[in-house]
């Protein structure tokens, strides 16, 4: 840990961070590939990552629905913890693979959600690129998850695996534009399995900039990060934070 924070203290230019589901893990949101993960724990009916995709929401879209507002009761429930609240106070650039709201929640205003926000939908036909804020309550899905533009059926915001990264959804570009341009760069909770993510680590390092792996367990970015620290992100990021914020920095 000490040398992760030397390395902080002394890491010129722009700070980004990019946080995985292990951030949200100690707010209680399970993670997605953890033994008690969405990915890992199949649902009564479907293997939750058969949901996860536009070809199963043709086929069956009101039990994807049903699967992605039963998700978002569990982020709603949940609180930020030390490190979402650590990284609002810090107030940099964040770029995060959670749906769940909670860095938006803790404060942080350069959020840059690029698997999606689960609390939006956008219209299931593409009329328009709009993403909507979605109901409070949904008692009636049928009648109130309808695009507020044409009255369509709306969808999820968020990319499903058969799905491609894009700008105006999913900040593909300002992503790598932010991670070309690191001086330092914070990876927090991520088993590094989606492809932006690796694109964001290549891109700062190839830029130079410090590289902090944080996880409680090794991962594919820990074997190419200047610096890891295993540790739980409640406990890492706020020391990590305040190296950073400690030092004046010159950019
Ligand atoms: N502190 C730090 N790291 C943690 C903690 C914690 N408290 N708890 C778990 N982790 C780590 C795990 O060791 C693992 O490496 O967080 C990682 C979580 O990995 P995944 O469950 O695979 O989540 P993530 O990397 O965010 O998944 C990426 O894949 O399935 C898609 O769209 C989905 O956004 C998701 C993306």
């Amino acid at each position: 840990m000490e040398a992760a924070l030397a390395a902080c203290r002394a890491a010129r230019g722009p700070v980004v961070v990019l946080t995985g589901a292990g951030v949200s893990a100690e707010s209680g949101i399970p993670t997605f590939r953890g033994k008690e993960g969405y990915w890992t724990v199949g649902s009564r009916e479907y293997h939750p990552q058969e949901l996860a995709t536009h070809a199963a929401f043709t086929r069956m879209p009101w039990d994807v629905w049903a699967w992605y507002l039963y998700r978002r009761g569990v982020c709603r429930r949940a609180e930020p913890n030390a490190a979402h609240r650590a990284l609002a106070a810090l107030d940099c650039d964040l770029i995060t693979q959670n749906v769940d709201g909670l860095h938006r929640r803790a404060g942080s205003r350069r959020v840059y959600p690029i698997h999606g926000d689960i609390d939006h939908m956008r219209c299931a036909d593409d009329c328009c690129l709009d993403i909507f804020a979605m109901p409070e309550d949904v008692a009636d899905p049928k009648a109130q998850l309808r695009c507020p533009r044409c009255g369509g059926m709306a969808r999820p915001h968020v990319l499903w695996f058969d799905e491609s990264y894009d700008e105006p959804r999913f900040f593909l570009d300002t992503s790598r534009r932010l991670a070309a341009h690191a001086g330092l760069l914070v990876v927090a909770g991520t088993s590094a399995q989606t492809n932006l993510p690796w694109q964001v680590v290549t891109l700062a390092l190839r830029a130079g900039a410090t590289v902090i792996d944080v996880n409680i367990e090794d991962n594919p970015f820990g074997e190419i990060a200047t610096h890891v620290v295993r540790a739980p992100a409640a406990e890492a990021i706020p020391a990590i934070t305040n190296a950073i914020a400690g030092h004046v920095r010159s950019d």
